[in-house]
């Protein structure tokens, strides 16, 4: 089975890539990471003089999911060069240096220094959207709107700017608050010479708020932040579907993958590859091996023998559905149940919206002329012993 995946002409023994966060804070965070069945790995943000974060800055919020006010690496772009790149490529991964510059200029001097100190590809990122409340009260009087999302012309200039300036590939890479517009962005980056497009970084401005004291939990002026891990996914998923719908080139998925199963539904959607950030962070260096290890577990069991076997398989299926007359199904389908591999765990009982599941005396029992055929019992079932399906192959 061949895991490998092709990125703008560059081969990555496997698909998955530490994003741009914590572990790419230096080139020995890239090392360590580096043996967990990585096929690259991102530096964090390197701008081009030393960040300082604002405090506290990571909190997880209900559901396995992250809040956080991070800034870009805490090393200044002199230091990447000189000390960090020469330690990260010891990895022996290609190294994705993910940049930005205060102005389109300094931009490209740092797209420069980071080919020329040995990395394998330049992300650009859009916008953290927490970014502009923490920069506007350091710096009173600045203005820092959130960039105008239906207009990506600015950010397509700089794309060019920093294509024009390497030889290696370029990625352009999306916050998720660009989600309505993201096929236009993928255009538009696509037209100035990206190779590859990213998507995506985090989702906001959020807040989250302690109920003993009323303070937001992160710091900064007002406690905002950026939405990363389980929630983000299927938001990201679906601008992973329309991209590739729109472009051609490939697509990391990044948010919320924290398993081979969210892995392979990136892969689907018509991701080359995922990255992430945060089920690292909770979790551990581990999770990247373990998305690997699923992944390829998932792929032994479907007889997948490349990741090409079903990228983008939901594309075909969404275009079966208008072709077989099936955008629209209104008739019922009830759920059939196993009931040797039923545990009577209960949660399909308490899932069940219409009260058509109730507990038996040995297993839950349900009850077909109170079934709205709605398909929430089989996916809260935690033996997958009710089959649910709508749309049989
Ligand atoms: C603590 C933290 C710091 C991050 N720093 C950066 C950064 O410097 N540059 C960037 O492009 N994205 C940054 N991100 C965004 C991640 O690379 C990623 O796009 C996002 O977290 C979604 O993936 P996840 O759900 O797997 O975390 C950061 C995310 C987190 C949680």
């Amino acid at each position: 089975m061949d895991l490998s995946v092709d990125i703008a002409g560059i081969k990555l023994k496997s698909p998955i890539i530490s994003s741009s966060s914590i572990d790419g804070m230096d080139g020995e965070r890239i090392g360590l990471v580096s043996e967990f069945n990585l096929g690259a790995a991102t530096t964090k943000t390197i701008v081009k003089d030393m960040q300082t974060d604002v405090l506290p800055n990571m909190k997880m919020v209900r559901g396995g999911s992250m809040i956080n006010c991070v800034f870009g690496t805490n090393l200044t772009a002199d230091q990447w060069f000189n000390e960090e790149f020469p330690k990260a490529r010891k990895a022996g991964i290609p190294i994705i240096a993910n940049m930005a510059g205060t102005t389109p200029e300094e931009a490209v001097e740092l797209a420069r220094g980071c080919e020329a100190a040995g990395a394998s590809f330049i992300e650009y990122p859009t916008a953290c959207p927490h970014m502009g409340n923490i920069l506007e009260a350091m710096y009173p009087g600045l203005k820092m709107p959130l960039p105008e999302v239906n207009d990506p012309r600015e950010y397509a200039r700089q794309i060019e700017a920093v294509k024009k300036a390497v030889k290696i590939p370029v990625i352009a890479k999306f916050s998720a608050i660009f989600h309505l517009n993201c096929k236009t962005w993928a255009r538009a980056v696509v037209d100035a010479g990206a190779d590859a497009i990213s998507a995506a970084d985090s989702i906001g401005p959020v807040i989250g708020i302690n109920i003993e004291d009323g303070q937001p939990i992160l710091g900064g002026p007002k406690g905002y932040g950026g939405l990363t891990g389980a929630a983000l996914k299927p938001l990201v998923l679906r601008m992973v579907l329309e991209i590739t719908e729109e472009v051609d080139v490939p697509v990391i998925g990044i948010g919320g993958v924290a398993s081979g199963e969210d892995a392979a539904e990136y892969i689907m959607a018509g991701a080359s590859a995922v990255a992430l950030s945060s089920s690292s962070i909770r979790n551990g260096y581990e999770v990247y091996a373990d998305v690997y290890d699923g992944l390829a577990a998932f792929m032994k069991r479907k007889g997948y023998n490349s990741l090409a076997d079903f990228r983008g398989l939901t594309h075909t299926r969404i275009r079966e559905r208008a072709e077989q007359g099936k955008q629209i199904l209104r008739e019922y389908v009830y759920p059939q149940r196993n009931k040797n591999r039923c545990t009577a765990c209960g949660n399909c009982v308490m899932a069940c919206a219409y009260g058509a599941i109730e507990m038996g005396e040995s297993k839950p029992e349900f009850i077909t002329e109170k079934c709205h055929g709605c398909g929430m019992c089989a996916s809260v079932c935690s033996t997958q012993s009710i089959d649910h399906n709508y749309y049989p192959v």
